[in-house]
């Protein structure tokens, strides 16, 4: 039988068609626009969403049998608000999860609310990309959409209603909306009332690998596939892409590379940091997680290469960088292209480089801004330690894990082993697995997991290098506390 893994990314989204022995036997990619109506604004539409999947669907379907698919799941952007009138129609473009015109209304929270309460309530406190802030800065900004809204939830809940007419999301997504009681698996009243919408508005939770419908028959007719195909509840991105990447057993961790650069740590039990800078989450395994998340990771890269260097060939500007140039770099890049979230939570920082001279080169520039990369996420490693975590190694997912060299300033930056999976494409293919446990081809998330996932190569951390970057890893980690008071006047 085959499943359909959906992977609704920032840039595009990416489907898998992959057998119940997780071989991937087709991939399509479709890209939409993302748009930034404002400075530190960041928007989708849930209707071009909704295209690709369809075409995407179509395309990956072309030449082989729709009547062995048994089921879909999908691993979405986490956080983003959509909303629904009573029509079920977009009232406005989705606000999305690397949004920061919410600053106001997360500064509310967490000193009106105060932190204290929203972590008893939540789990967690407000992060300005979370969707609780986005609802209260609708409510104040538009409060005539606002009053329509009769539907709120998150973009790969979009897709699962238009394919199934259901309005649901599961727990690991429902985590981040900071709506959630995660500990209690169950919308928190209170946080309801202060964001001024009712349960009636929220979607019904399921877990990840629960069934929530089958296909609409008008949606099984136009995407040619069988009405009896069920359709799981699927996950958040992050929680997706732990599942793909075998991430499910206590302590077990997964960095994820992509737009943005997560750092995910799976738990059995419940727990939360208790300065809140890691987020605490539901898994897709049913259990929990503990989160840091930054903001642009990948992006960064791209940005560079993009838009600077205007070049697609991001490996030619990588060859350069030799193991003897690692941790000797004297140009510093602060990665906070759309502010930073985990662990600073600074909508008013930006993207900086430090340290240029003369005799600063291109390459220079490309290894501080992959190096940038990695520091940030040290700072959550380093956060996740301080909580007595001993993360020995880790896998190493997403669009930037493809680089070689990045593997392996990430490793000696965090001087631990990273384990690259079989197949990078985390959450597509945690999706398909959520299916598959769904349909009743595994009986546990974990037991697909071991089925299912393989190592391909681990990458390890040479002391000398890591000896290198721990010493410069510690001038970095002065730059933004020096930086922090300017970034909030020059905004
Ligand atoms: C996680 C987060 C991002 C998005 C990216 O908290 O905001 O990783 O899910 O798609």
């Amino acid at each position: 039988m085959f499943y359909i893994g959906i992977d609704l990314g920032t840039s595009a989204v990416k489907l898998l068609l992959v057998d119940e022995q997780g071989s991937i036997h087709n991939s399509v990619t479709k890209e939409y626009p993302l748009l930034f109506p404002q400075p530190g604004w960041s928007e989708q539409r849930p209707e071009d969403w909704w295209s690709a999947v369809q075409s995407g669907v179509r395309e990956l379907m072309n030449g082989f049998d729709a009547a062995q698919v048994s089921g879909i799941g999908c691993g979405g952007q986490m956080h983003g608000l959509v909303a629904l009138d009573k029509n079920d129609t977009v009232i406005r473009p989705a606000i999305l999860w690397n949004d920061g015109r919410t600053a106001e209304e997360t500064e509310w929270l967490n000193t009106s609310i105060g932190k204290e309460k929203l972590s008893a309530l939540t789990a967690n406190i407000a992060f300005a990309g979370f969707t609780a802030p986005k609802l209260l800065w609708m409510r104040e900004n538009e409060p005539e959409r606002f009053a329509r809204i009769a539907k709120i939830m998150l973009p790969k809940d979009y897709i699962n209603y238009r394919l199934t007419g259901v309005h649901c999301c599961d727990y690991s997504d429902a985590s981040g909306m900071l709506l959630l009681d995660v500990r209690h698996r169950r919308w928190s009243q209170e946080m309801l009332d202060i964001c001024g919408v009712s349960e009636a508005q929220m979607p019904r939770l399921f877990e990840s690998c629960e069934v929530v419908g089958m296909l609409r028959p008008d949606i099984a007719v136009s995407l040619g596939l069988p009405e009896t195909v069920k359709v799981v509840a699927g996950a958040g991105d992050n929680a997706a892409a732990a599942v793909g990447t075998g991430t499910v057993g206590d302590g077990a961790c997964n960095i994820s590379l992509g737009t943005s650069g997560t750092i995910f740590i799976s738990s059995d039990r419940f727990g939360v940091d208790p300065n809140n800078a890691l987020h605490s989450f539901a898994h897709a395994n049913g259990k929990f997680h503990l989160m840091g998340c930054m903001l642009s990771a990948a992006s960064c890269n791209k940005w560079l290469c993009d838009e600077i260097l205007q070049t697609r060939d991001y490996a030619a500007e990588q060859t350069g960088i030799t193991d003897d140039k690692l941790g000797t770099n004297r140009v510093f890049f602060l990665p906070y292209l759309m502010g930073e979230r985990s662990p600073i939570n600074d909508t008013d920082a930006r993207g900086t480089f430090v340290g240029l001279t003369m005799d600063t080169t291109r390459s220079d520039i490309v290894q501080a801004v992959l190096e940038g990369v990695a520091f940030a996420i040290r700072d959550s490693f380093e956060v996740a330690k301080s909580l007595g975590l001993n993360i020995e190694r880790s896998k190493l997912c997403g669009g930037g894990a493809r680089s070689p060299l990045w593997q392996k300033i990430i490793a000696n930056v965090l001087n631990i082993s990273l384990d690259l999976p079989q197949t990078e494409e985390g959450p597509g293919y945690g999706g398909a697995m959520l299916a598959m446990v769904g349909c009743g081809a595994y009986a546990s998330v974990e037991a697909c997991a071991n089925a299912l996932v393989n190592t391909k190569a681990t990458v390890t951390p040479d002391p000398e290098i890591a000896a290198r970057y721990e010493e410069r890893y510690q001038k970095f980690s002065k730059i933004y506390p020096a930086m922090k008071k300017l970034f909030k006047e020059l905004n």
